[in-house]
């Protein structure tokens, strides 16, 4: 990052200015998402701080599938993301300057402030971290979003028994590494799908009973003639369908007379529903990860200018756990 201090006429300090980057969310894609998406701009920025105000610097931003949901041209449980505006992301952050009492120089805080570098906020959209706690960067899967999802989906959609199986789709990823723990943790018998191999046929040798789905498609269709008598559906995420299947739905295999003879639930879970339960999840969690009895798992890309590539990846299978850019 480069900063400047300007000086008046009697050399005291009067603002600092900031080489500021963002990358804006320019072009609806059709299928899959790219550089071409997105344009990179780049200004000096002097922030002048209104009362309670906080001017941050992002370190880690996050790169996540729901992005490609909200590019879509149709309304999912919120409108389109708006062309021509910095794309929305959570970060963890440092505080540079600030003019509220709760936030100091130096102290890390979390908040959704998109692919920038630097932001000036209302102190209420931040959230402090305390690195005594957890690595920082749990914030952005673990102890963030992704482990809400993971852990009421699993917990209140799924209600996971000792003995059960539990069969995840996209395992390796950010929330189903987390769900696959969790599940271990319930004592069940935890059975994981990754990577591009043709899982189908060993699928139909398994009887499930929480089956925690990330990707839909294929893998879905296949999981549904597994499951058990009055097995769990959570329908978590559906990646596989994300580029170009949202505006115009993939019509495949259909396999729900299985849920019919089996009376199976099925249940879409949202984080978002369970965001004033944070403080609930990260009691149970918080100790297994500073106990290191659950692995937080990331895989981070170095570089800002790398946010729209590392958003295409996840597409392409190249993250294992979390995927996070870090700003250099
Ligand atoms: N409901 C909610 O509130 C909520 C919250 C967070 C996430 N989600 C959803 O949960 C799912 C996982 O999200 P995440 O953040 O944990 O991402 P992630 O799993 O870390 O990253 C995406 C992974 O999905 C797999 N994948 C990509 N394209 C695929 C395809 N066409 N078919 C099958 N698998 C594919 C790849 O893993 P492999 O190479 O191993 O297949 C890839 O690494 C997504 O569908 C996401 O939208 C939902």
């Amino acid at each position: 990052m480069q900063q400047f201090r300007t000086l008046n006429t009697r050399g005291a300090i009067e603002m600092c200015s900031y080489q500021l980057k963002q990358w804006f969310y320019v072009k609806r894609p059709n299928e899959f998402v790219g550089r071409e998406h997105y344009e990179l701009r780049e200004s000096d920025f002097s922030p002048q701080l209104s009362k309670n105000e906080v001017l941050i610097k992002s370190e880690y931003i996050s790169v996540d599938p729901y992005m490609r949901i909200q590019q879509a041209a149709t309304h999912s449980w919120e409108p389109p993301h708006p062309l021509n505006t910095v794309q929305g992301a959570v970060v963890v952050a440092k505080v540079l300057e600030s003019n509220n009492d709760n936030f100091q120089p130096g102290d890390w805080v979390t908040g959704y402030i998109g692919w920038q570098t630097h932001a000036v906020v209302h102190g209420n959209e931040l959230q402090t971290l305390d690195p005594e706690q957890a690595d920082i960067k749990t914030a952005l899967g673990i102890l963030g979003m992704p482990g809400r999802t993971a852990w009421f989906g699993l917990m209140e959609a799924g209600k996971p028994k000792p003995g059960e199986t539990v069969l995840v789709s996209g395992a390796a990823g950010a929330v189903g590494s987390l769900v696959t723990q969790f599940a271990i943790k319930a004592g069940c018998r935890v059975v994981g799908i990754a990577g591009s191999e043709e899982k189908c046929e060993w699928l139909k040798t398994l009887g499930v009973d929480v089956y925690f789905d990330n990707v839909g498609g294929m893998i879905t269709d296949a999981a549904l003639t597994s499951l058990n008598l009055r097995a769990r559906v959570v329908i978590c995420g559906q990646i596989s369908q994300y580029n170009g299947g949202l505006d115009t739905p993939e019509v495949g295999p259909r396999f729900l007379h299985q849920l019919l003879y089996k009376r199976v639930s099925v249940h879409g879970i949202l984080a978002r529903d369970f965001t004033h339960r944070m403080a609930e999840m990260i009691e149970h969690v918080a100790p297994w990860v500073k106990a290191g009895e659950i692995e937080f798992k990331s895989t981070e890309v170095c570089g800002f200018e790398y946010l729209p590539d590392t958003l295409a990846g996840l597409f392409e299978g190249q993250n294992i756990g979390k995927a996070i850019v870090r700003v250099v």
